[in-house]
């Protein structure tokens, strides 16, 4: 593996030897002193050109507990504002002898595109409303730790005959096209729910059942994926109200009730408390948005080791 652009380049055997060296970097969580000597001497960059909380700091996290030196670049105080293409400023850090880059930029398509200009591998940590792979790989690992738990993983898959629903703003999200890539070849069935507005073009076509009733959704899923509404990303009314979207589509306390026992909630954060997803739905018991955080760190470790190599002790 080379680079990580897409969740739909990984074969399954990638995803799984991904998904169990992360478990076995999970443990790394509880020590007290969290560091492992294998990234050694490697330098990652973290280039972020939009805003990011948990991606930045867990891919940083994940870099220093390997011992990799981590980097971090963003576009404001990088030359990118003096107006140096994206392309020379990625040439720049190459020639220093950086080791893999992680990206995240507002264009669809440029983490890619940058891929191709330098030597160090690439990690593509969103770019535009296009992908986010390794959120999709966090979301499996997270998911797949609640179905152990449950002991509802068949003895051969984890995800074969699960139903996971993905709702809310799918027009904007990148981790909803990860999702369905990853979860296509993991084998479970993806049910996408958004009003019409909020559809990708073409979404009849990603493989997936795709419907406007929430309630339906949820009776039949494992698991509920709660997107954010991007208001950054809208130009113009894609719903009525506020208060509308929530009652059509929003996880509320009503719902939150109805889900099957036993449902992982699950949401890639941010939030917007009280729009898409009520507090007590964010908090309940099967909540698993703090896991996904968790794994977060674990996963991106794994990427870190199968793309620079090395050995986890
Ligand atoms: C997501 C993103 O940036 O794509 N957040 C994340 O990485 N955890 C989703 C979002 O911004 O709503």
């Amino acid at each position: 593996m080379r680079h990580l652009l897409s969740a739909g380049d990984l074969s399954l055997a990638e995803i799984t030897s991904i998904l169990n060296v992360a478990e076995e970097l999970h443990t790394i969580q509880g020590r007290a002193i969290k560091k492992l000597p294998t990234l050694r001497g490697r330098t990652v960059i973290n280039m972020f050109f939009e805003d990011s909380t948990r991606t930045r700091t867990s891919f940083e996290m994940a870099g220093k507990w390997m011992s990799a030196d981590t980097i971090n670049v963003t576009g404001k105080g990088s030359s990118t504002s003096k107006g140096e293409s994206l392309r020379d400023t990625m040439l720049t850090l190459d020639a220093m002898g950086t080791d893999c880059f992680v990206i995240r930029h507002g264009s669809s398509g440029a983490v890619a595109q940058a891929a191709g200009w330098v030597k160090a591998h690439v990690i593509n940590a969103g770019d535009g409303t296009h992908e986010h792979p390794t959120q999709a790989l966090l979301d499996a690992f997270a998911m797949r730790r609640h179905f152990r738990k449950l002991g509802e993983s068949a003895a051969d898959s984890d995800f074969e005959g699960k139903t996971i629903a993905i709702v809310g703003d799918l027009l904007h999200s990148r981790v909803v096209r990860s999702n369905v890539l990853l979860q296509r070849t993991l084998g479970s069935k993806v049910i996408l729910v958004a009003p019409p507005t909020l559809l990708p073009t073409g979404v009849e076509h990603w493989g997936c059942e795709v419907t406007d009733d929430l309630d339906a959704a949820l009776e039949a899923s494992d698991a509920v994926m709660m997107l954010r509404v991007q208001r950054e990303r809208m130009h113009g009314g894609f719903f009525p109200t506020a208060r509308e979207y929530t009652e059509l589509y929003g996880l509320t306390p009503e719902r939150l009730a109805r889900l099957r026992p036993g449902a992982a909630i699950c949401h890639p954060g941010p939030m917007n408390r009280g729009l898409e997803i009520s507090s007590e739905a964010a908090d309940a018991a099967n909540s698993l948005i703090l896991d996904q955080v968790t794994a977060g760190v674990s996963v991106r470790m794994s990427v870190l080791y199968h793309l620079l190599g090395g050995s986890p002790e």
